[in-house]
């Protein structure tokens, strides 16, 4: 693969191959050595977990790290991004970690790129955010390897969320045995790639080995789509009561961030089966395993 731009693209082979080595990082912690490879992060829109675990990844990986600031580049004064990473690219970088409220911008990118460029999707408006897929997966087959026994929640705002977008597709290609939907009306998945929707939280969440919580994006759309924060918490939010309907080895997930108390009780994200922790520390390996597997196959070309 030239890229990393969407689960899509990948293979189930390559996929099991970045999970198995993500976990080899984790268990072992010496690393092999790509100092002569490099890496532009290009961060359009915030971020904490995405941003810092893809420089500590490549830090682990000897590969020098260069920030681009999008407030003080040249773009301000209107270059467009596909310049700005052509100049990057003149000046010797090779690998581009981008972050972009522009859905696919990142896979327009690429297509429009030179052979020696190379771009990871960090996150693309509401369509895919891959690299979130592949630490969650890793979460889940280090602690549940068996996946066509497992029943997967995702509930939140999936019509909006690229998270559960790339994760329907991973869930998919991985063999999950089955997989829940769960949202009101409104915010129900566009297209359904694998799964079937609830609207019914308890219905949903019966019986699941895993249950992903995501964000409620409430700067941008509670108000615009007409749902209150109130019945929204009322009728979704992950509690320790409606837990309970689950398994009892429950996997509670989240990609962070959390709003506390909104999508999920606070009390849940130090629960002694929240997982949260636990895919942060993950996020690291797994994005260690992307950059390992890009520079490998331009390596063997
Ligand atoms: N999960 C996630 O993408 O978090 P950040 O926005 O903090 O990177």
């Amino acid at each position: 693969m030239d890229h990393f731009l969407d689960i899509e693209q990948l293979s189930v082979e390559q996929l099991e191959q970045c999970i198995q080595r993500a976990l080899h990082f984790k268990r072992q912690k010496n690393y092999p050595t790509y100092a002569d490879s490099n890496l532009a992060m290009l961060f359009y829109e915030n971020s904490t977990r995405t941003r810092i675990s893809f420089e500590m990844a490549a830090q682990h990986l000897s590969m020098p790290v260069i920030r681009l600031d999008p407030q003080s580049s040249s773009e301000q004064k209107g270059e467009h991004i596909q310049d700005t990473l052509s100049s990057l690219s003149a000046m010797g970088i090779q690998y581009f970690v981008i972050r972009h409220q522009e859905n696919r911008l990142v896979h327009q990118l690429a297509a429009q790129s030179d052979p020696v460029t190379h771009l990871i999707n960090a996150g693309d408006g509401s369509h895919a955010h891959p690299s979130q897929a592949l630490l969650d997966m890793v979460t889940i087959v280090e602690e549940k390897p068996q996946l066509p026994r497992l029943k997967i929640a995702i509930v939140g705002n999936l019509r909006h969320s690229r998270v559960a977008n790339s994760l329907q597709v991973m869930f998919k290609k991985m063999g999950v045995g089955e997989l829940a939907l769960i949202a009101p009306p409104i915010w129900q998945p566009e297209t359904l790639h694998f799964g079937r929707y609830y609207q019914s939280m308890k219905e949903g969440i019966e019986d699941a080995d895993v249950i992903v919580c995501l964000r409620i994006q409430k700067e941008r759309l509670l108000e615009n789509e007409g749902v209150d924060i109130e019945s929204y918490q009322r009728d979704y939010m992950l509690t320790e009561q409606r837990i309970s309907l689950a398994k009892p080895d429950l996997m509670i997930m989240h990609p962070g961030p959390v709003n506390r108390g909104i999508e999920i009780q606070s009390e849940l994200v130090e629960h002694p089966r929240s997982f949260i922790r636990q895919q942060i520390t993950n996020g690291v390996y797994a994005r260690m395993a992307i950059l390992e597997s890009l520079i490998k196959e331009k390596r063997s070309l």
